[in-house]
């Protein structure tokens, strides 16, 4: 049996967190084993090297070691956990993956999309998601959403207003690029709203996906 890996992008503030830790509830009530994990991280390796990326006191970090360090924790979150976790039938739920570098280093940066998709299937070994769920929200409001949170502000959201709008613009684009994978959900609903629509939509993937 092959699992099921499922991406959650979207811009800061956009509620992935909660709405990752409510699906995973929600599937293992109905019997299915989920590993729930988050890039950058998701091994002892992998937050090793996230504390490098977010850490204040890095802002001397060229764009090229950002990209790199982005891969190198992605390659072994694969190679570690979810590629095992897949082969073993599992669901895995995952807090940014690729397509975060796309739209933070990509379009985000500006740095070119065609490199990045090569470092990024070296780093995946070509890994892929079967679904990515984009929890679209204004950048304003969720840039508002995020600032209370004071010690969880790091490096990357401290970027220009105009370096999130173009990540979010990115994100609308790669979504658009590729239909059958991504589902644009309005992540500025109440909570229960985007909890009850992305549980319609995986539940349909699933039920699609089965042999
Ligand atoms: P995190 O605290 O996990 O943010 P969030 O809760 O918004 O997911 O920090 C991850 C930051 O790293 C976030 O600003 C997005 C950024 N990022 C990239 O720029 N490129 C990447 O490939 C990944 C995985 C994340």
């Amino acid at each position: 049996m092959s699992g099921f890996f499922v991406t959650f992008e979207g811009p800061e503030g956009s509620g992935k967190t909660t709405q990752i830790r409510r699906l995973a509830a929600f599937l293992e009530a109905q019997g299915y084993q989920v590993v729930m994990t988050r890039e950058p991280g998701g091994t002892l390796i992998g937050d090793q090297i996230r504390q490098i990326l977010l850490a204040h006191g890095n802002e001397a970090m060229k764009t090229r070691t950002e990209v790199l360090l982005f891969q190198a924790s992605r390659a072994q979150h694969v190679a570690e956990l979810i590629q095992p976790a897949l082969e073993q039938g599992k669901i895995v739920l995952c807090d940014r993956f690729a397509d975060s570098t796309l739209a933070y280093q990509g379009f985000g940066r500006g740095e070119s999309l065609e490199d990045l998709r090569r470092l990024i299937a070296y780093a995946t070994n070509g890994l892929k998601p079967h679904l990515t769920l984009l929890l679209d929200v204004d950048v304003e409001e969720g840039l508002r959403r995020r600032q209370p949170l004071l010690q969880e502000w790091n490096r990357l959201d401290a970027e220009a207003l105009a370096f999130h709008q173009k990540v979010r613009e990115g994100y609308l684009q790669l979504a658009q690029a590729e239909p059958e994978r991504w589902v644009v959900v309005d992540a500025e609903k109440p909570i229960e709203a985007v909890e009850a629509a992305i549980r319609e939509i995986v539940q349909a993937r699933l039920k699609a996906n089965k042999p």
